[in-house]
């Protein structure tokens, strides 16, 4: 018998992340492995031992009964989570230097974006008004990073390394070189009090839904040059209470957003974060899976596997993340 197959579940995607795609480079670097694009009605589902996955429909993995490992095409695995029926194998999720080198510049770009008045900068441009104002050092603020896996650790440490003061929140206690460490519920408020920008780098989970919401905007400090805060959201929409972060930037008790990740994706067109000025919006693009990386990760991945050696970046299913 040759090989167990490798099933592609791709749902949506820009033209560099169309299913098309993944199936050849997943070809280039699965060997004499068939990789099957789902759905394929020749497919006999006994053949699947592993499945490479981004957003599959509830119930779509059931059928594989004998399936070894499940791929999630990217580092967030909520939408996997959601599905009761998800067969009962290792999870394994993306955790990559390609995809957080994606998230820090993203984080970067957005933390100076504020942090250098862009937006008040770009408008002047916009009207013609020649009104310079000061410029502050990055030492003047605090980033408070919420999430210190892979890609919050990550950002935390390049926005030290330009000067920002840094501070960062978990589940578990950690200590970071450099960033002033918080954890759990009980470090939550004074991580809030010191920060100035923050940050939401948070898997969605039964726990973190909607924890960005006015009861945690209030809590975060207003002492800073930049006056009123700001919050960057790059986790995931379900993270956001979005009535909550209008009425904060309309009522000043926060100073700006950039935000990546909606409620609803893609953002509806009468969505009212569109044209709000104090709003800096990117259509869920801070940090793509590259299918010529991913693929040779998964393909790393089932080699070990098959190795007897140990899966990478397990999901922990008690966890959600
Ligand atoms: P990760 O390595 O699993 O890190 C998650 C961090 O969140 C950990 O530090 C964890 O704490 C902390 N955390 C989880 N639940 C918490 C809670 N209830 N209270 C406090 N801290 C909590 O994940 P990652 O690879 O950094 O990715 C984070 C998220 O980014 C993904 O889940 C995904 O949703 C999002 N993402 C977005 C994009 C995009 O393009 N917008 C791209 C990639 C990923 P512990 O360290 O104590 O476990
Ligand atoms: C993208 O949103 C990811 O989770 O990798």
């Amino acid at each position: 018998m040759g090989k167990g197959a490798l099933a592609l579940l791709v749902h949506g995607g820009t033209e560099n992340w169309s299913p098309q795609r993944w199936k050849a480079r997943f070809g280039e670097v699965c060997g004499d492995r068939p990789v099957v694009l789902l759905p394929d009605p020749a497919l006999d589902p006994a053949e699947v031992h592993y499945a490479a996955v981004w957003k599959p429909k509830p119930g779509e993995l059931a059928a594989f009964k004998n399936l070894r490992v499940i791929f999630n095409l990217g580092a967030g695995v909520d939408a996997l989570m959601a599905d009761r029926s998800l067969p009962d194998v290792p999870l394994v999720r993306v955790a990559v230097d390609d995809l957080t080198d994606r998230m820090t510049e993203y984080v970067v770009l957005h933390v100076l974006m504020h942090h250098r008045q862009e937006p008040y900068l770009r408008e002047s441009q916009r009207v013609r008004r020649w009104a310079p104002k000061y410029q502050w050092a990055a030492s003047a603020l605090t980033v408070g990073i919420m999430g210190l896996g892979t890609l919050g650790a990550a950002s935390a440490h390049a926005l030290g390394a330009l000067g920002f003061r840094v501070v960062g929140w978990s589940r578990s206690e950690k200590q970071v070189v450099g960033i002033r460490c918080f954890h759990g519920s009980d470090g939550f408020d004074a991580f809030l009090r010191e920060t100035n920008i923050l940050v939401c780098l948070l898997p969605l989970t039964p726990e973190t839904r909607h924890i960005l919401n006015r009861g945690v905007f209030t809590k975060l400090n207003r002492t800073s040059p930049l006056g009123a805060p700001v919050v960057i959201n790059a986790g995931r929409g379900g993270l956001q209470n979005e009535a909550d972060i209008l009425r904060a930037l309309d009522d000043g008790t926060l100073g700006a957003a950039s935000l990546d990740v909606y409620e609803t994706e893609p953002l509806p067109g009468d969505s009212p974060f569109w044209s709000h000025p104090k709003v800096v919006l990117t259509p869920h693009n801070a940090a793509d899976t590259d299918a010529d990386e991913i693929s040779k990760y998964v393909a790393r991945q089932i080699a070990r596997f098959e190795a007897g050696e140990a899966l990478e970046n397990v999901v922990d299913r008690t966890r959600g993340y």
